[in-house]
């Protein structure tokens, strides 16, 4: 990998990066797209990042489909896949590691998942050392998981652009994601009400009407349709503070449905 990105280096080739997880679906291929159209050559690479799962939760079961992967990247017109072992990504046993700043990363998913942002932060670190893109593409669906990004460039002065992508959603509204494959039917339909109590909730909160109320209906509402709220929040889009009018400001939800942990997010106003 490293020969080829010389190669287009010493062409003065503007290097685009798309990190995935892999098992892609439209909202990756809205990722490579993007970073086509902004660079000469795209890169993605394909890791199930262990260290950014906890103890219990879906690393072994994460869908792997590298074949499909494949496939889809080339027709997408995507220049070099990476897909590095996991002694390529971390050759220590005991080696260094970054902490994502806990205001930022130790509420909403972080609260839920610990050490779940320090994990993202370490592999992107890495990918971006290895590739040294000149940006990187990153979707909105993971919008918490953006800022820390977005942090750690500006912080350790990564010479990177972020680039940030509005969620892709199917017809019904439902955020795209891999673990939407593990609703059944059922489920799958109603995995919307997460999407529709966010829009409702914006919709509240600029006529006016009092955050802890609209919440709480939210938040029964969810229930009502079967999932299992984590939290619904509303949020500075910047740091993730209390929201500043004016700002940027974003809701941000989180909720199990059956075997599926479901995120989204909208930006408010
Ligand atoms: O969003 C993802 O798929 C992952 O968190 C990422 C950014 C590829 C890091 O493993």
């Amino acid at each position: 990998m490293r020969a080829v990105l010389s190669h287009w280096r010493a062409r003065a080739e503007r290097i685009a990066l798309v990190p995935t997880m892999g098992n892609l679906h439209a909202g990756h291929l809205a990722l490579i797209e993007a970073a086509r159209r902004r660079s000469n050559r795209v890169v993605a690479s394909i890791f199930v990042n262990p260290t950014q799962f906890g103890p219990g939760e879906d690393f072994d079961s994460y869908p792997r489909t590298i074949d499909s992967d494949l496939d889809k990247l080339a027709a997408a017109g995507c220049d070099l896949v990476w897909l590095p072992s996991v002694q390529t990504m971390y050759p220590l046993e005991e080696g260094f590691s970054v902490i994502a700043p806990a205001a930022l990363a130790s509420q909403l998913c972080g609260e839920f998942r610990p050490g779940h942002f320090d994990g993202v932060a370490n592999v992107v670190l890495r990918l971006f050392n290895q590739v040294r893109p000149g940006l990187a593409v990153f979707g909105e669906k993971d919008f918490q998981q953006l800022l820390v990004i977005r942090r750690l460039v500006t912080d350790l002065a990564l010479d990177i652009e972020i680039v940030g992508l509005p969620t892709r959603r199917e017809d019904d509204g439902l955020a795209m994601s891999s673990r939407n494959q593990y609703l059944d039917a059922d489920q799958r339909a109603a995995a919307p009400a997460l999407y529709r109590t966010l829009t409702d909730l914006a919709r509240q909160l600029s006529a006016g009407e009092d955050w802890a109320g609209v919440r709480d209906s939210a938040w029964q509402a969810l229930e009502a349709a079967g999932l299992k709220p984590q939290y619904l929040a509303w949020k500075s889009a910047e740091d993730l503070g209390e929201p500043v009018p004016g700002k940027p400001q974003r809701l941000l939800a989180a909720a199990w449905l059956g075997q599926a942990r479901l995120i989204d997010n909208i930006a408010l106003g």
